[in-house]
C-alpha cells in the first residue's frame, strides 16, 4: 500500500511467503522399487501422473558425504541406473572443518555444468547434517532458490538437521554465520542408514534428543534414561538377542518423539523471529566451544557440555531438584555423551551469552529444563551463573 508525504510517496510491501515441505520417513529408500527418493516429494497428483507416464528419463544432481559414498556409492548408483535417471553424483568430504563457502561454490559450479531445470530437478543431499547444511545453502543460493531434498545418513540430522528449514557453512571462524532459512522441499528419512554410523556418533545425535526430552517430553527422557544404552548398543535397527525384541519399536518411538516436538517447535517459528526458543537449549554456549576446539567435540558433544552447564544453573535457580539433577547427568554419561569440558570457561560463557546481556540489563533470558520433561524461560542472573559453573566444574 501506498502513504504520501511532503517528501514523496513510500510503497509498504507485505508479502506472506508460506512454505510447504514434506518429512517423509520411508524404509528401503536406495531399493530400486522404491521412487520416493526421485518422486517423492511432488504433490500436484496430475504433474505426478503425467511424470510416471512419461519417456523421458528423470534428471538429477546428487551430492553425498564421501564417507557415505564409500558404503552407499554401489546401492545408489545402482538405484539411479535401474531407474533410468540421468544423474551426476558428487562426492564430497562434508566435514566440519570444510564446512565453508568454498565447498558451496564447488558445489554450484558443478550444479551449473550439469544445467538443471530449477523448478522440477531437485538437488538431492545425502548424509550427515554437515553435508546438509552445505547442500542447502548451494541450493538456496543457485538462480536464487533451487529446491532440494534432504537424506539424512546420521541419527542427527534424521532428527535434527534435516527437518528444519536452516542451512549454512561456517564463517569468520563462528558456527554457521552464514545460511539462510530456506526449507528442502522434501527430506526422506530412512532408518537403516543409521546402522553403519560410528558409536561416538549415535550418542552424538542422542544429545539433541535428550534437549527435545529436557525441555519438553517426560517420556522421551524416560525411554533415553532407561533404553538408552540399549539404543546405542542397536543403533536404532532391528531386535537383537541380547535385548529382546522390542528394540526397532523402542527406536521408531523415540525418533517419532523427538521428530514430533521438534517439528512443533519449529514450524510456528520457521524464520526463528521469536526469540523464545526451546530448541536454542544446549545451543547457547555451544557454538563458540565447538569452534574453539574443533575438530576434537562433534556438535551433539558441545550441545550436551552446554546442556550439562544448564542443568547447574537450573538446580542452583530452583528449577530441578538434586535427585532431578544427578538423573539427568546420570542419563547423559549413559549415552556416552561428555558432560564438561575445561574450555568452557567462565569467560566462554559469558561471551557466548552477551548478545543476550546486552538486551536485558544484567539478566539473561534463556531456556532451562524444570523438572524432567518440562522448561522455562528464566531470567538468570550473572551471580547464578557463576554459582552454577563453580559447582559444575567442581562436581
Ligand atoms: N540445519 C539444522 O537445523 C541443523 C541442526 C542440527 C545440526 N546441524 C549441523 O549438523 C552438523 C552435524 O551433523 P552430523 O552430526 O550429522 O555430522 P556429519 O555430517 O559430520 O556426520 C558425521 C560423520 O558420520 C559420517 N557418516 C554419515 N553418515 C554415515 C553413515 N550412514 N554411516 C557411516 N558414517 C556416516 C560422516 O562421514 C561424518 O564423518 C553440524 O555442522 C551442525 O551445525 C544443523
Ligand atoms: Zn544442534
Amino acid at each position: 500500500f501506498e502513504s504520501k508525504t511532503e517528501k514523496g510517496i513510500s510503497w509498504t510491501v507485505v508479502s506472506p511467503i508460506v512454505f510447504t515441505y514434506k518429512v517423509t520417513e520411508s524404509r528401503g529408500l536406495l531399493d530400486p522399487s522404491n521412487d520416493t527418493l526421485l518422486l517423492g516429494h511432488i504433490t500436484d497428483s496430475q504433474q505426478l501422473e503425467d511424470l510416471k507416464k512419461s519417456t523421458e528419463p528423470i534428471k538429477r544432481f546428487v551430492v553425498i558425504d564421501q564417507e557415505v559414498y564409500k558404503i552407499y556409492g554401489a546401492k545408489l548408483t545402482e538405484y539411479l541406473e535401474t531407474n533410468n535417471v540421468l544423474y551426476k553424483i558428487l562426492a564430497l568430504p562434508t566435514t566440519e572443518e570444510n564446512k565453508s563457502m568454498e565447498m558451496v561454490l564447488n558445489i554450484v559450479e558443478e550444479v551449473n555444468s550439469f544445467s538443471l531445470d530449477r523448478r522440477t530437478e531437485p538437488i538431492i543431499a545425502i548424509g550427515g547434517g554437515v553435508c546438509l547444511d552445505i547442500v542447502g545453502l548451494a541450493a538456496s543460493l543457485y538462480r536464487r532458490r533451487t529446491p532440494y531434498i534432504r537424506v539424512p545418513t546420521t541419527l542427527l540430522a534424521y532428527i535434527d538437521a534435516s527437518i528444519g528449514a536452516k542451512t549454512g557453512v561456517n564463517f569468520a571462524n563462528c558456527k554457521n554465520k552464514l545460511g539462510a532459512y530456506i526449507p528442502p522441499v522434501a527430506s526422506f528419512l530412512d532408518l537403516s542408514f543409521i546402522k553403519t554410523v560410528p558409536r561416538r556418533h549415535i550418542s552424538n545425535g542422542l544429545a539433541e534428543m535428550l534437549k527435545m526430552a529436557l525441555m519438553k517430553h517426560r517420556g522421551l527422557f524416560e525411554i533415553l534414561e532407561e533404553q538408552g544404552h540399549m539404543l546405542l548398543d542397536t543403533k536404532f535397527q532391528a531386535d537383537n538377542s541380547a535385548y529382546g525384541n522390542n528394540c526397532l519399536q523402542t527406536a521408531s518411538q523415540a525418533t517419532y518423539i523427538a521428530i514430533t516436538t521438534m517439528l512443533e517447535e519449529l514450524a510456528p517459528n520457521l524464520w526463528e523471529d521469536d526469540l523464545n526458543r526451546l530448541v536454542d537449549f544446549g545451543h547457547l554456549i555451544s557454538p563458540a566451544l565447538e569452534m574453539k576446539v574443533l575438530p576434537s567435540l562433534l556438535h551433539g558433544e558441545a550441545v550436551n557440555i552446554d546442556m550439562s552447564y544448564m542443568v547447574y544453573v537450573s538446580k542452583e535457580s530452583g528449577y530441578l531438584t538434586e535427585e532431578e539433577k544427578q538423573r539427568i547427568i546420570n542419563c547423559m554419561v549413559e549415552l556416552e555423551l561428555p558432560v564438561w569440558h575445561e574450555a568452557c570457561t567462565m569467560e566462554l560463557i559469558q561471551r557466548s551469552l552477551q548478545d543476550r546481556l546486552k538486551h536485558s540489563g544484567g539478566l539473561v533470558r534463556m531456556p532451562l529444563p524444570m523438572g524432567l520433561g518440562q522448561s522455562i524461560f528464566n531470567e538468570t542472573s550473572c551471580e547464578i551463573l557463576h554459582r552454577a559453573h563453580e559447582k559444575w566444574c567442581d562436581e
